[in-house]
């Protein structure tokens, strides 16, 4: 993997602006075009017109044909439905946040995908069917990391941080169990994010990590940040 590069502002620090940005734009908009096709954005939820993430992951992840696919943390909705759009016989998005579950329902609703995509309100995998499993499991994580006593106090801040990366430990501990036998399982992460740490927490969780694809992209002229689509792999 290569070294973590967030320039002089830590990912703390920049998860801090983006979710500023995302409380005090009195422009946001309710709905917005991404990918050729329009969304509905409720309040409260992560913003894919703010970042270039939402669009890069959605872009570049593989839909398998007639199987299955898990959105965890799906905020509007958009990678779900696409997956939905894209021949995926079987989809679940789910979210820690009641707003963005209700985001992707909508979302669901206005692309007519409601016959095979569904919204979960969940903290990672606990409101699942024990037996549920996919060919694809997916998580554009929140990869800022905060302190490990720092509290989300509302469900926007779950978009943005991850105390301690505790949440990142259990997604690369629980999630492999989720997959199908022949299942992939891909994390959405960012040069902001703690990559040694990361690293560290699959290398316990007997996961190797992968750089499928990524890009380099300047938010602003002072920084560039390098978005990876990780590929978690047992080793
Ligand atoms: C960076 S946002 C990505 C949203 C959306 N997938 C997108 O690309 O636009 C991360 C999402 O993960 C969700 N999330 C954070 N912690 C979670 C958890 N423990 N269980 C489920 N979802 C979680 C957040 O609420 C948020 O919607």
């Amino acid at each position: 993997m290569p070294p973590t590069d967030h320039g002089d502002i830590s990912g703390f620090g920049r998860g801090s602006a983006l979710l500023r940005r995302h409380q005090e734009d009195t422009a946001r908009p309710q709905e917005f075009t991404l990918l050729g096709r329009d969304w509905y954005l409720l309040d409260g939820v992560f913003s894919p017109t703010y970042t270039p993430v939402t669009e890069l992951f959605t872009s570049w992840l593989p839909y398998p044909a007639g199987g299955s696919f898990l959105e965890v943390g799906s905020g509007a909705g958009v990678t779900a439905v696409t997956a939905a759009l894209s021949g995926c016989g079987r989809v679940t998005a789910l979210d820690i946040a009641a707003a963005a579950v209700e985001n992707t329902r909508r979302n669901i609703g206005r692309h007519h995908v409601g016959d095979r995509a569904r919204a979960v309100h969940s903290d990672l995998f606990s409101a699942l069917d024990p037996e549920d499993r996919y060919d694809v499991v997916f998580w554009n994580s929140n990869f800022a990391e905060a302190p490990g006593d720092f509290v989300n106090e509302s469900d926007l801040h779950h978009a943005f941080f991850d105390p301690g990366y505790e949440a990142h430990r259990r997604f690369v501990e629980e999630a492999p169990d989720r997959l199908t036998p022949n299942g992939r399982l891909f994390l959405g992460f960012c040069s902001i994010g703690n990559t040694p740490l990361l690293t560290g927490l699959c290398d316990r969780a007997g996961l190797t990590v992968e750089v499928v694809r990524s890009e380099r992209r300047s938010p602003d002229p002072d920084t560039t940040l390098d978005f990876r689509l990780l590929e978690l792999r047992r080793a």
